[in-house]
C-alpha cells in the first residue's frame, strides 16, 4: 500500500497511452450508474497502476458473447454488476470456492490458457466495511439477513465465517429460504422463516439485502427486532438514507448505514485480484460520499 495523500483526479492523465493501458471493464444492464469506473480510476492514480477501466452495457442476452469478446481482444479484467452475476457465475471454469457456494461472480479474468476464472468479492466486501470502516465485527453476534436472492448469496458465506452466535435469514418467500439454507448447510448453521417467524427475536446486527429499497420499500419488519444501539447495514447505496436505513434510526441503530463502503470495499478486492495490489479505500469512501 503506498500510504500518501491521492492526487487529484485531473492531474492523472491517461494522455496517448490510453489505448494501450490493460484494460478492466465492468458490464451490466443498466450500467449507466455504476461508480465503478470512478473507484477503480482512484485506485489506479493511488497506486500508480496504469490501467483503464471503462462501463459496458451489455445486451441482456449478450452476456457470454460480451465476455469472449472482452477476453478475445486482451482485456485484463471484467465486474459483473446486475442482472448477470448467476450468469457470469456459469460461463466460469475455474470459480473460487466462495463462488461456488454463492452460485455468483462478480469478477472475472481469463488465464493464458483462456479458460475463465471467477470470483465473489461482494461478501468480502462487506466484512472488510464493517469490521476495518466501522469497528463492528461479527463474532459472537445475532446476525438476522433479509432476503433469501442472489445479493446474500453473495454475503452469506464470509458473513458465517467470522462466527456468529446465530444467523438468520427471513425471506418474503418462505421456499426460497428454504432453499438457500439447504445450499449453505456445510458453512455453519443458518436458520430459516419467513417474517412472521421474527416476532419477539432480537438481534445485534441486520443485513437488508432485498431489493425493496431499489424500488423504495421497507420489508415488513416488526418493531423491536433490533436490540438498542446495534447495527443496520442496507447492501443497496443511495444518495439519501435509504427506507431500511431509515428503519434502523428509529429503532436506535448506533450505525445505520448503506452499502456504499461495501461497493468500494469489494472494488478493492477485485483490483487486488488483478493486479496484488491493494489500495487505500477510506479516501474513495470519503470522496464519493462528500459527492
Ligand atoms: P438480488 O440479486 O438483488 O438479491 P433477487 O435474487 O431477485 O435480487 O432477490 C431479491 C430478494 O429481495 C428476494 O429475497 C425477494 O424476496 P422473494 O424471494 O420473496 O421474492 C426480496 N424482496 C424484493 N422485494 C421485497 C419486498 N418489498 N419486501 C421483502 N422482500 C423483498
Amino acid at each position: 500500500m503506498i500510504d500518501r495523500p491521492l492526487p487529484a483526479p485531473e492531474t492523472y492523465h491517461w494522455g496517448r497511452l490510453g489505448p494501450c493501458l490493460d484494460h478492466y471493464a465492468v458490464m451490466g444492464n443498466p450500467v449507466g450508474h455504476s461508480l465503478s469506473p470512478e473507484i477503480h480510476a482512484a485506485f489506479a492514480r493511488e497506486t500508480d497502476q496504469p490501467i483503464r477501466y471503462t462501463a459496458e452495457l451489455v445486451p441482456l442476452e449478450g452476456l457470454a458473447a460480451a465476455v469472449t469478446a472482452f477476453f478475445g481482444a486482451g482485456g485484463k479484467g471484467l465486474n459483473v454488476t446486475l442482472p448477470f452475476k448467476q450468469e457470469a457465475f456459469r460461463l466460469c471454469r475455474r470459480p473460487s470456492e466462495r463462488a461456488r457456494v454463492a452460485g455468483a461472480v462478480n469478477t472475472l479474468w481469463c488465464s493464458s490458457d483462456g479458460v475463465f476464472h471467477g470470483d465473489t468479492t461482494d461478501g468480502a466486501g462487506l466484512v472488510r466495511d464493517l469490521i476495518g470502516n466501522h469497528d463492528t465485527g461479527l463474532a459472537g453476534l445475532r446476525v438476522l439477513l433479509l432476503g433469501a436472492g442472489g445479493a446474500v448469496r453473495g454475503v452469506l458465506g464470509p458473513i458465517l465465517e467470522e462466527r456468529p452466535a446465530a444467523v438468520v435469514c427471513v425471506n418474503r418467500t418462505l421456499s426460497n429460504a428454504l432453499d438457500l439454507g439447504r445450499d449453505f448447510q456445510g458453512l455453519g448453521l443458518v436458520e430459516v422463516c419467513d417474517f412472521s417467524g421474527l416476532a419477539g427475536r432480537e438481534f445485534d446486527v441486520i443485513v437488508n439485502g432485498t431489493s425493496a429499497s431499489l424500488a423504495g420499500r421497507l420489508p415488513p419488519l416488526p418493531d423491536g427486532i433490533l436490540r438498542k444501539g446495534g447495527c443496520c447495514y442496507d447492501l443497496v447505496y443511495a444518495r439519501l438514507p435509504t427506507p431500511f436505513v431509515q428503519w434502523g434510526m428509529r429503532q436506535g441503530a448506533s450505525l445505520a448505514i448503506d452499502g456504499l463502503g461495501m461497493l468500494v470495499e469489494q472494488a478493492a478486492e477485485s483490483f487486488f485480484l488483478w493486479r496484488g495490489v491493494r489500495p487505500r479505500t477510506r479516501p474513495v469512501i470519503e470522496r464519493l460520499r462528500r459527492a
